[in-house]
């Protein structure tokens, strides 16, 4: 099976749930607070090496208890660590999530995050050719993925990129990228366009694939636009619900399944994903995707092409 290597954020998750949220300059009493493992990068890693990928992780931790405790975790996810930098006199990312009926807010403080720069990269490229796989999100400096992209693009390795939080991508970036998954909100700032969706996919055969929450996920085949729809689920928390899905594309793209077969099992594992509260907490082990697609009702459904996935 090919390699999978994830560059990206890593972060201690904050969650402070209320059944009301705050307006500026009010106080409310919430109903609970736990801190959690998170940020996009290592959300990915776990999401893929849970379901089986081979796996390294590729990104920095602070001069802290939370760097500790997170590596402490991770390890035990089977995700290869070697090559994380550890930067002095920085906290380890942390994101603030306010979680309100199953919706969230976020803020994350990059902290160490921010030194996952091109200095950094420049000294592990080594190391990160040895993956054919490699995925990224955008918590990490862009200047770090405009130096590399190119150089992994090159030596043919499949790019995907998972373009959040958004930021406006440099087409000649974008045409480097094998796989693009924004959602339907973030593409618009990715592209800079107010062009409908539709338009925009037909642009990009193959390569962009948007996220439609509820719906399910769109791409252009060069002949349809065809919507893998997604799980149907009462979510609890769908924090990480888009990572869960990223890790999983990678590891079916990275075991040679289809683009729409990839689709669809990134939106069976982000549906199981948000049965849980957390980011990775939920994320389902490859039995869990197994025992799912093997239930009568999953197999029902797919004969009559009804099958929801998120
Ligand atoms: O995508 C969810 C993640 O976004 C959280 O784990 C949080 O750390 C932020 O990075």
């Amino acid at each position: 099976m090919q390699r999978i290597a994830v560059v990206g954020s890593i972060n201690m998750d904050y969650f402070i749930e209320s059944s009301v949220l705050p307006k500026v300059g009010e106080t409310v009493l919430g109903e609970n607070f736990f801190l959690s493992m998170g940020g996009k990068g290592a959300n990915q890693a776990v999401s893929a090496a849970r379901l089986g990928g081979k796996v390294s992780l590729f990104g920095s931790l602070g001069d802290d208890e939370n760097s500790e405790i997170i590596a402490k975790k991770l390890e035990k996810e089977n995700i290869n660590l070697a090559n994380l930098q550890y930067v002095k006199e920085s906290p380890t990312g942390a994101a603030f999530i306010e979680l309100c009926q199953s919706e969230n807010r976020i803020i994350v403080v990059p902290g160490a995050n921010n030194d996952t720069d091109v200095n950094y990269v420049k000294n592990i490229a080594q190391e990160l050719y040895k993956h054919d796989v490699i995925v990224f999100q955008l918590e990490t400096p862009l200047s770090m993925l405009e130096y590399l992209v190119p150089l992994l693009y090159e030596q043919g390795k499949t790019i995907i990129v998972n373009p959040a939080p958004a930021q406006l991508l440099k087409p000649e970036l974008i045409e480097k990228i094998t796989y693009l998954t924004p959602n339907e909100h973030e593409y618009q700032i990715v592209f800079n366009t107010n062009q409908p969706m539709e338009e925009l996919l037909k642009q990009y055969p193959n390569k962009l694939i948007i996220t439609c929450g509820e719906e399910g996920v769109r791409f252009f085949d060069g002949t349809d636009i065809t919507l893998v729809p997604s799980m149907k689920v009462t979510p609890v928390d769908t924090t990480g619900a888009g990572d869960t899905f990223s890790g999983a594309f990678a590891v079916a793209i990275a075991e040679g399944m289809s683009l729409q077969e990839s689709i669809q099992f990134g939106n069976i594992a982000a549906g199981l994903s948000v049965t849980k509260k957390g980011a990775q907490t939920g994320m389902p082990y490859r039995e869990d995707v197994t025992q799912f697609v093997n239930k009568k009702e999953y197999r029902d459904e797919e004969k009559s092409g009804h099958t929801q996935a998120n």
